[in-house]
């Protein structure tokens, strides 16, 4: 029989894009495919965790075993993580829109032939990871994600502090990342800087998941 190490734990992610609507045909998003975090929802629960997999619009089967909240928006995403808590491990690699439209549109903006486009006034949305770092039901062990063009260590370790989180995951999507199946991640913690070799997104997440199981048994 496989190990189960993470048997009795609850592991909360989020995964995918959220999309933040403009008017009924059009929103804002980031872009993301959700193959990465789905594939730590599938590893973890492979290892016997409970799973709660807070998912944006993704194109992508539930992994066995693993409890699927789909949400759109970034606020449905906050609103979903606070209420799958309390968790023992939280990995947060949705790719949450910062901004949303100050004002949703209830039919569809029309142009209006004057070749003058409409106003978009921009609002910031909740930042998940930080609100869950900061809350009294802080998960013992909160990893954020950071997807960088360049400075990617630099960046991910700046986001450490400023998020509050234990671990930050970098990985560099200049390249190949988005949508794509492989990927590099580099895990920044007080303890320094742990780089995985370029891997198959489902190995990067096993890798992640493995290093988690470490940490615990310490
Ligand atoms: O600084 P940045 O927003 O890029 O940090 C990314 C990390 O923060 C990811 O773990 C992402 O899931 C999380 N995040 C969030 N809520 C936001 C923005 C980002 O949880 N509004």
């Amino acid at each position: 029989e496989a190990p189960r190490p993470l048997a009795g734990r609850h592991v909360l992610i989020t995964a995918g894009p959220t999309h933040e609507p403009i008017d009924p045909v059009r929103y804002i998003a980031n872009r993301s495919s959700g193959k990465q975090g789905f594939a730590i929802a599938a590893a973890a629960a492979k290892s016997g965790a409970r799973v709660t997999l807070v998912s944006g619009p993704v194109n992508l089967p539930t992994p066995p075993g693993v409890t699927r909240v789909d949400v759109e928006t970034a606020r449905q995403m906050a609103a979903a993580v606070d209420a799958a808590l309390p968790a023992d491990i939280a990995i947060m690699v949705a790719a949450v829109a910062d901004w949303r439209s100050a004002g949703e549109a209830t039919q569809k903006i029309k142009k209006d032939g004057s070749g003058a486009p409409p106003p978009l006034q921009l609002v910031e949305n909740p930042d998940i990871l930080a609100t869950l770092c900061k809350s009294d039901r802080r998960p013992p062990l909160v990893i954020g994600f950071a997807a960088e063009t360049n400075d990617v260590i630099a960046h991910a370790t700046a986001k450490l502090a400023r998020k509050g989180a234990d671990w930050i995951v970098a990985n560099d999507v200049a390249t190949h990342t988005m949508g794509g199946d492989i990927n590099r991640l580099h895990i920044v913690s007080a303890a320094g800087v742990e780089s995985l070799p370029e891997l198959h997104k489902d190995a990067a997440a096993a890798a992640l998941i493995e290093k988690v199981v470490d940490v615990l048994a310490r």
